[in-house]
């Protein structure tokens, strides 16, 4: 699978792209302009010329041509840039990983976008789009900490079943990295604002934070046939409820 990533020369497109081409993936680092792609290219090939074959450079075009396509620009640009390629990403699965906060003196505070999410306005704006929201709370220090498993869990949502699963998989192969579907895309307003909340801790406890849920032991279609075996197995000395 080749992915494409729209805004791909930042801190957080740069290393999603070195972390997944370091699982295997074929990465398309994309930008605005074809020579910062160009040039965030040659700085991670520098960094890990092992990761040379994985890791293409084009502009946003050239990116969305992917089989899979990520936006990683600022959350006020993602749902225009979308859609200023809507008709190479139409069909395709597309992932929303950013996160519409401010920050006001010392505070991280969660704004609400149109349609109450980041992802929700993507979606809007690429109807013909497989929208998943995902990545959201995963450091872009981590990430491109290559060597380094990322203990945490990924939260994902869509209003498309099958596309979860497709981002499933991509997450489970990052080390560390356990992907949750967690519902359809209007649990998106949650996840991104919940960015807000571990940014703030990152300040108070000088660290950088990942969110981890206890309680899940299962996948989640395990997880329906044991609450299926639960129903129908007798209880004790009584018939099957
Ligand atoms: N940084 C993190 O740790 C982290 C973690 C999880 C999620 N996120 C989310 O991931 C997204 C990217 O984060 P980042 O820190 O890498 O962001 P960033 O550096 O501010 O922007 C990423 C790239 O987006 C492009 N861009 C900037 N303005 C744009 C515009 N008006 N229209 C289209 N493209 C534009 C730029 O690429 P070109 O100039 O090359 O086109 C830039 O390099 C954000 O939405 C953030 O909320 C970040």
């Amino acid at each position: 699978m080749r992915i494409g990533i729209l805004g791909g020369t930042g801190p957080a497109g740069s290393a999603l792209a070195a972390r997944l081409a370091s699982v295997g993936y074929t990465c398309i680092i994309g930008s605005r302009s074809k020579y910062r792609s160009m040039e965030v290219r040659d700085q991670l090939i520098a960094k890990w010329p092992e990761l040379a074959d994985r890791l293409e450079c084009a502009d946003n075009p050239g990116a969305a041509s992917g089989d899979l396509v990520i936006i990683a620009t600022p959350w006020d640009s993602a749902a225009t840039t979308a859609q200023e390629y809507q008709e190479l990403l139409a069909g395709k699965v597309v992932v929303s990983m950013a996160n519409a906060l401010v920050r006001v003196g010392h505070e991280f505070q969660p704004l609400v976008p149109p349609r109450g999410s980041v992802a929700a306005h993507v979606q809007a704006a690429v109807p013909r789009c497989r929208v998943v929201a995902a990545f959201h709370h995963l450091p872009a220090t981590e990430l491109g900490h290559l060597g380094s498993p990322i203990d945490s869990d990924v939260l994902i949502c869509s209003d498309d079943p099958e596309a979860t699963i497709v981002v499933a998989a991509i997450v489970s192969k990052i080390p560390g990295c356990r992907p949750l579907d967690a519902g359809e895309l209007s649990n998106a307003t949650a996840i991104e604002a919940f960015t807000a909340v571990l940014l703030q801790l990152n300040v108070r406890y000088k660290t950088r934070v990942a969110p981890k849920l206890t309680g899940i032991r299962s996948d989640p279609r395990d997880a329906k046939k044991d609450a299926a075996k639960t129903a129908a197995a007798p209880a004790a000395g009584g018939t099957p409820s």
